[in-house]
């Protein structure tokens, strides 16, 4: 019984032995097989491609997110997968698994291209948990490099439709240190893939667009480059609720001043300087959230159409209430003459000639006081339609001129 029970231990731990042998001459296999893989590879030199010695580098780009797209800082930032492919003969192996994954730590044993972005600001490369990137090789050669990182890149902006517009922003890729004849650029299929998840809460995005180009420079000569473009189209919505539909509001409230009483000093004065306030508390508010350009935009235009507007509504009453004053001095003219009247009639019959000669003078002005009130009444009946009338039209010019513009 305890022979057996010695046995059947000793037969365990030869099992564990060889086991861990297997294990052991495994590793020792793809040790041996990665080492005599990268043995004949010089991280330095470009692969020995026989195509004139050119190397191909496919180039494509998973984009996980776009975001802050900044009017202000003409910038935006973008989360992507930048994934190279390329051949290195080098790399060829006949019996092995259909492709090597390589862990980071290898990468810096071959070769990889040196693409850049010349329009970037800042980078970020993530390293949770470790660097994320991605190296494999296969059979024939062919090698696949991924790497996540975090961009941010400028994007020239123009404003002029601003908020109708639509920003073309790029991305450049461009090799540092190969000309053209020793590296080319070209796109893989598909070049660019957006993630389902990418939401834009300004912007929509309308067209991406692949180009390949050469840049060329006096000093240090051509180099391979390639760039992509994100056509966006700015989302109104936010704009209309916070601008558009407001200052309109303002406009239909200023215009309520020509249906009130010609003789309502107090509430037509403190309707119109109401509105104008509104008005420029209403354009101070929005300069923030709108970029600084010296050329006018299409919400400034909008703005300054609606100041206009309330201003204007102003003056008119200012205009109607100078002709009623006109009216008053003769109003006043009136009030003599009653007062002459019932001076009149207590006076003593002596006096009457004197008298009769005041009575007689107020004709004439009377029918002029009924010609100003029904001038400075016809005004503001007229302002009734006029106003509203040219915010129509200027309405009917400025949104298809501006739809025009965002389509080119
Ligand atoms: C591992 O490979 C070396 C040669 O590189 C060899 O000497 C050694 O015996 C091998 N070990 C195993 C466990 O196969
Ligand atoms: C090699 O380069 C020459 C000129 O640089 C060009 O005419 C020729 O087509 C190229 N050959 C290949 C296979 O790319
Ligand atoms: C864009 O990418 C596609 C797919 O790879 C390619 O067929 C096309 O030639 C590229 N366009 C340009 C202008 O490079």
């Amino acid at each position: 019984m305890r022979l057996i029970n010695t046995l059947a231990i000793l037969l365990r731990v030869y099992i564990t032995y060889l086991l861990s042998d297997i294990a052991r001459a495994k590793n020792n296999a793809s040790r041996q097989f990665l080492e005599n893989l990268l043995q004949g590879v010089d991280a330095r030199i470009r692969p020995p491609n026989a195509d004139n010695g050119t190397v191909v580098v496919k180039v494509n780009l998973y984009v996980l997110s776009l975001s802050s797209i900044s009017a202000i800082n003409m910038e935006f930032t973008t989360d992507i997968y930048f994934r190279e492919f390329w051949n290195d003969p080098r790399l060829i192996y006949a019996d092995g698994p259909p492709h090597i994954s390589l862990s980071s730590r290898f990468i810096d044993q071959i070769w990889t291209p040196d693409l850049y972005f010349p329009n970037e600001k800042s980078a970020k490369l993530h390293g949770v948990t470790m660097p994320n990137r991605l190296l494999r090789i296969f059979p024939d050669g062919n090698v696949v490099f991924s790497i996540r990182m975090t961009l941010v890149f400028s994007c020239p902006m123009e404003f002029e439709a601003f908020p109708m517009d639509t920003q073309t922003c790029a991305i450049k890729i461009e090799s540092y240190a190969y000309e053209t004849h020793e590296l080319q650029l070209a796109w893989q299929d598909p070049p660019v893939e957006i993630d389902d998840e990418l939401e834009l809460p300004q912007f929509e995005l309308m067209e991406i667009n692949n180009v390949t180009c050469h840049k060329q420079y006096k000093t240090t000569g051509k180099f391979p480059c390639l760039k992509v473009t994100f056509s966006l189209y700015r989302r109104l919505g936010s704009f209309l609720l916070q601008v558009y539909i407001p200052s309109t509001l303002i406009i239909i409230v200023s215009c309520i001043s020509f249906w009130i009483n010609m003789d309502a000093v107090a509430a037509r004065i403190s309707l119109g300087v109401t509105t104008v306030l509104t008005m420029t508390t209403h354009l101070t508010g929005l300069t923030n959230s709108v970029p600084k350009v010296s050329y006018p935009k299409a919400i400034d235009i909008w703005m300054s159409m609606a100041m206009l507007f309330v201003f204007t509504a102003l003056l008119e009453y200012a205009f109607v209430n100078a002709i009623s004053r006109r009216r008053s001095k003769h109003d006043a003219y009136k009030k003599t003459d009653k007062l002459d009247e019932s001076i009149e009639m207590t006076a003593a019959p002596g006096t009457q000639t004197c008298v009769d000669g005041v009575q007689n003078v107020p004709k004439e002005p009377a029918k002029r006081v009924t010609n100003y009130q029904k001038v400075a009444h016809r005004i503001d009946q007229l302002s009734r339609y006029i106003f509203p009338s040219i915010f129509l039209i200027f309405n009917i010019v400025y949104w298809p001129y501006y739809g025009a513009m965002r389509e080119r």
